[in-house]
């Protein structure tokens, strides 16, 4: 019986196409090609499974081209890359990798907070630049973090992580705003306190945010959020490029209206504005929230695991739109 086909879009552990080789026919981009729209769509051409990273699109004109396609593993959490609806409307199964990388993306929110906090980027390009003579009292005096107020805007799974990280390991008082709150139980695991996005912005000396990227949540961090936060506050971004207006973050950044950011996620990333490359009180990241070496693998396996799970037994591990199941 012929095996179904699938397409691997972007390189990934040699281990695991060895895996989904065990089950699929496997067309791979081990050489890690960019290829554009019209070359994805041509590849996708027969195949019936897609291991997909948050680089490619997923929408209703490519689905309709690539009509043997019936799932979609994205290597990521987040799937804003995914039109799901049209999937669901096409029956077409996307699964993403949750859970698998809480704690590493919860790490580096707080990485990229202390380093914010503490002018760590800034300190470290004034010592390679040997520009470091002597003592001085205020060099690179940074703001407080243990016992400091940590706001966090979106609790799903990453923000309560970041919150059990400030409450437990820095004595910080954690305060979040979300689209629904949080169960009483889950409040007191992590030490959480729920306030409007007002109070959020005016009370937090550490902004972290961790909601997902919709056309909801597009700017939800603009000129008028940042005008209304702590002259001292530093703000994270390890969510989603577009949920801060990268613009306007750079401004306030500038004329010190915040005190720093750490930023692991841009508005049209790789590209990085101009403004944020010029302002010294801001750690730049490129995208790296997962990347642990035994995350990456366990976010490329679970992929893996969905693609077999639902080509070969029908049954997925972490389906976004399980109906699509239930109609088949
Ligand atoms: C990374 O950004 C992810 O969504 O996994």
């Amino acid at each position: 019986m012929s095996r179904p086909a699938i397409l691997v879009t972007r390189e990934i552990f040699p281990e695991v196409i060895e895996l989904l080789a065990r089950h699929l026919d496997v067309e791979a981009n081990q050489s890690d090609e960019s290829w554009s729209r019209e070359q994805l769509v041509a590849k996708l051409a027969g195949k019936a499974g897609a291991l997909t990273t948050g680089s490619e699109r997923i929408d209703a004109a490519l689905l309709d081209a690539a009509t043997r396609l019936r799932v979609c593993a994205n290597m990521a959490v987040g799937y804003n890359n995914f039109d799901v609806p049209a999937m669901t409307a096409r029956g077409v199964l996307a699964t993403n990798t949750p859970d698998v990388l809480t704690d590493t993306t919860a790490d580096l929110a707080f990485t990229l907070l202390m380093a914010a906090a503490r002018r760590i980027g800034e300190s470290e390009r004034f010592l390679r630049a040997g520009q470091w003579q002597r003592w001085r009292y205020d060099m690179f005096a940074g703001a407080e973090v243990h016992g400091a107020t940590l706001g966090i805007l979106g609790m799903g799974r990453i923000g309560q992580g970041v919150a059990k990280r400030g409450a437990l390991g820095f004595g910080m008082k954690v305060i979040y705003h979300n689209r629904s709150r949080l169960t009483a139980e889950l409040e007191a695991e992590c030490r959480a306190a729920y306030v409007s996005k007002e109070a959020l912005l005016k009370e937090a000396d550490h902004l972290v945010l961790v909601l997902p990227y919709s056309p909801e949540s597009h700017h939800a961090i603009g000129a008028a959020e940042l005008a209304t936060m702590k002259p001292t506050a530093t703000l994270v971004n390890i969510a989603r490029g577009g949920i801060v207006d990268d613009a306007a973050l750079a401004e306030a950044l500038r004329d010190k209206r915040i005190a720093a950011a750490g930023l692991d996620v841009f508005e049209g990333e790789p590209q990085v504005h101009p403004g944020l490359l010029e302002v010294p009180n801001v750690i730049l990241t490129p995208h790296i929230g997962s990347a642990t070496v035994k995350t990456r693998m366990a976010m490329a396996k679970l992929a893996a695991d969905n693609l077999i799970g639902f080509l070969v037994h029908g049954k997925p591990l972490t389906p976004l739109n399980p109906q699509v199941l239930k109609a088949a």
